[in-house]
């Protein structure tokens, strides 16, 4: 698959088949995330990749926090939102709505259990920053996650970027053993898409390039 093919097709997937995936497939994905660029070539990533029943206990782990807590989806604004990104928030909110209506789900649990069980996906990678380095360095995290998603679907395979695990960083570092300098940044999960579940029939629009960009000549 060429890479415009891997960026036209990919999309985040919410609900994905029991199926597991072999350890070589995982690794071999990894090799190509590691090509990514970043800052002096540090390479600040670091991967957990959490599969079988260490998966199982660390979604189970995730999912009574959450229950206790109830730490929502969010983007964790620092300053209240312009309109303009608050509408597309909303947007796509109600856009998927109506397909886990279709599945008898209510969008907040679908959401926050899912984010906390992978959405069943068999393989959790948490991707890590070390303390040491500044928050400058979670740009090179994203690269990583960006050549993550792409190789993963170029590979055959489906993602679903989990940022809501980061409210439950410290369950997360108890479950795995992660030590205490590691910053837990994301997490993604991987596997094969459940095209049988109505919310995988979900795409997210974009806006038009004139949204964003501003042309200086
Ligand atoms: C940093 C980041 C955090 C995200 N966190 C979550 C999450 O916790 N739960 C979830 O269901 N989707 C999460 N997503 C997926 C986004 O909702 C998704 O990328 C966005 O709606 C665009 O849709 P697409 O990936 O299908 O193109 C996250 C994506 C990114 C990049």
């Amino acid at each position: 698959m060429d890479l415009f093919q891997a960026i036209t097709e990919r999309k985040s997937i919410r609900a994905f088949k029991p199926d597991p995936v072999p350890k070589e497939k995982v690794e071999e994905i990894l090799q190509w995330v590691t090509n990514a660029p970043s800052a002096i070539n540090l390479q600040p990533w670091e991967f957990f990749v959490v599969m079988n029943e260490e998966k199982e206990r660390l979604s189970r782990r995730l999912v009574k926090s959450y229950r206790e807590k109830q730490i929502s989806c969010s983007p964790g604004n620092v300053k209240p939102l312009a309109d303009e990104f608050t509408k597309r928030g909303v947007q796509s909110f109600q856009l998927m709505d109506p397909y886990l209506k279709e599945m008898g789900k209510d969008f907040n649990a679908f959401i926050n259990e899912g984010s906390c069980n992978f959405y069943g996906a068999p393989v959790a990678v948490i991707l890590c920053l070390d303390n040491a380095f500044s928050k400058a360095r979670l740009v090179d995290i994203g690269v990583a996650l960006g050549y993550f998603v792409l190789v993963a679907q170029a590979s055959g395979l489906a993602t679903c970027p989990v940022g809501l695990i980061n409210a439950y960083e410290d369950d997360i570092k108890e479950t795995l053993d992660i030590p205490d300098n590691k910053e837990v940044v994301i997490g993604v999960a991987l596997g094969h898409p459940d095209w049988d579940s109505p919310v995988n029939r979900f795409k997210t629009p974009r806006e038009g390039l004139d949204s964003f960009v501003k042309w200086i000549d």
